[in-house]
């Protein structure tokens, strides 16, 4: 049996003086650098289980010394030595090795680099890229980021929902659904089911089922959306958390969203500041500077109509928009989003109560008839991240809606809601991954997801 051995966290997590004591110590992890001056040499090893390396170094008067020089960038190695104090040097501590061995060596059309890479080509490499300092830090910050999103949900008392990857129905009713087929000859829509399928666009409607049931509820995981826009956000496929609450009206909304955005902050910083300090230096200066200050304010609350008087102004006091046609009913770009979060705002604002037309079948109208109680969270540098609503509880108003859209039939389950122990109910739906790139100030969705699905991009 091999020796065990120890992981670099557990080294940096024990005090140095257990360390001196020990023996000797065995490591295994990947090469990220390896240097020599003739006469000693410094290794930087990394094993993936914290955002550090250690440093291991071996001499010339050791037997292996020829043979260790060698060992390339990106080789798996495993050395034994003992842990020696430096506390003159940058790094605590490190291994002066007595023993050495190649684990897996590099063949020399290894296509990563030492030097610094572009995002672009490790975009072409998403099965190496893992392996670089960004990566290592944009990944684990995703792992930790699920867990703070569990944590949050599952101490507040919500139950966590399963909802389907296949579904009936398009629940955004914006038709931008990959349909489900076999391989078979039969007419590809009903060919399995009986019924067209698709893969889930949202598992709003599902979950809204288990809110009547158990009154706080989210399901959290994949969604596609054959959505063609080429932009650095939108991916086919993404992750997406969706709350819902019943007896909560679209106030009780926004304070959920309010909440969970800073608990999954705060989260990060706490558990992840190796991470957070690389982002901070390499990725998005002063990104770290931009969180504290989400967690110390209030979000903003502002009326869509409100939202559309500043565009205006802005528009007016000469701002250029791509689409400078501002006016009541429109639908709001990403720009117009972004100034009104960015420029007017200064952080991150809830926008609400847009009007019905542009905005989903379920979404409860308002008194004055010409708006429903939607929300969308924008923030600084992205615009929306989350997307929410209270629901329409009338039967009658869904129903006509429902009705004039053509969207009854399959959906009668989802009607029957409002005639089986209705309530008032409010939900909404985070972007995972867009809240990983306003977090970790990563501005490209592509480059926070491990193996992106964008439109004619499907290498992996
Ligand atoms: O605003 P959306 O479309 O809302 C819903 O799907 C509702 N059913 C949510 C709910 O109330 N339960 O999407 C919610 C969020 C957006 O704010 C955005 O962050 C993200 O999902 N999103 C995308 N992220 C990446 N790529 C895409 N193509 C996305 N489309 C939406
Ligand atoms: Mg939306």
């Amino acid at each position: 049996m091999q020796k065990k051995a120890i992981s670099v966290k557990e080294l940096y997590a024990t005090p140095i003086e257990e360390l001196e004591k020990l023996e000797s110590v065995t490591v295994q992890g990947w090469i990220r650098t390896n240097r020599n001056s003739g006469n000693v040499g410094f290794i930087h090893l990394h094993d993936g289980t914290c955002f550090k390396n250690i440093q291991v170094v071996y001499t010339a008067d050791s037997p292996f010394f020829e043979e260790v020089s060698k060992y390339p960038f990106g080789a798996a190695v495993r050395f034994d030595g003992k842990v020696v104090a430096t506390p003159t040097l940058q790094q605590p501590f490190e291994i002066q090795s007595t023993s050495a061995e190649l684990l897996g060596g590099v063949d020399s059309d290894y296509p990563l680099q030492k030097k610094k890479t572009s995002f672009e080509f490790l975009r072409e490499e998403a099965y190496l890229r893992p392996r670089t300092n960004t990566f290592d830090a944009v990944f684990r910050v995703r792992s930790v980021l699920a867990m703070a999103v569990h944590q949050f949900f599952q101490d507040r008392g919500f139950v966590y929902v399963h909802t389907p990857e296949i579904t009936g129905n398009d629940a955004e009713g914006a038709g931008s659904v990959f349909t489900i087929t076999t391989d078979s000859k039969d007419n590809p829509y009903t060919d399995f089911y009986g019924r067209r399928a698709s893969l889930t666009v949202s598992g709003q409607l599902h979950v809204e089922a288990f809110a009547m049931a158990f009154k706080d509820v989210y399901t959290f995981g994949p969604t596609f959306r054959a959505e063609k826009s080429n932009t650095t956000r939108h991916a086919s496929e993404f992750w997406m958390i969706e709350p819902e609450l019943a007896f909560a009206d679209l106030d009780d909304d926004m304070e959920c969203i309010e909440a969970c955005i800073k608990y999954c902050i705060e989260y990060i910083l706490t558990h992840c500041p190796d991470e957070m300090d690389f982002f901070n230096k390499w990725i998005d200066k002063g990104v770290i500077e931009k969180l504290k200050k989400v967690l110390a304010s209030d979000f903003r609350k502002m009326e869509y109509t409100e939202g559309i008087e500043i565009l205006k102004k802005a528009v007016a006091g000469g701002h250029k928009f791509q689409n400078n046609n501002i006016y009541w009913g429109m639908d709001l770009q990403s720009e117009h989003e972004r100034y009104i979060t960015e420029e007017f705002v200064g952080g991150p604002v809830f926008l609400y109560n847009y009007p019905k037309e542009i905005k989903a079948f379920y979404m409860r109208e308002n008194d004055d008839g010409k708006t429903v109680a939607a929300v969308d969270l924008l923030v600084p540098g992205e615009g929306e991240i989350v997307g929410g609503s209270q629901r329409e509880e009338r039967y009658d108003i869904l129903k006509t809606k429902m009705d004039a859209l053509g969207n009854t039939e399959g959906l009668e389950w989802y009607l029957n809601l409002r005639k089986y122990g209705g309530c008032i109910h409010s939900g909404f739906g985070i972007g995972f991954d867009r809240l990983l790139m306003y977090i970790t100030g990563i501005n490209n969705i592509r480059d926070t997801e491990p193996y992106p699905r964008t439109a004619n991009a499907l290498k992996y």
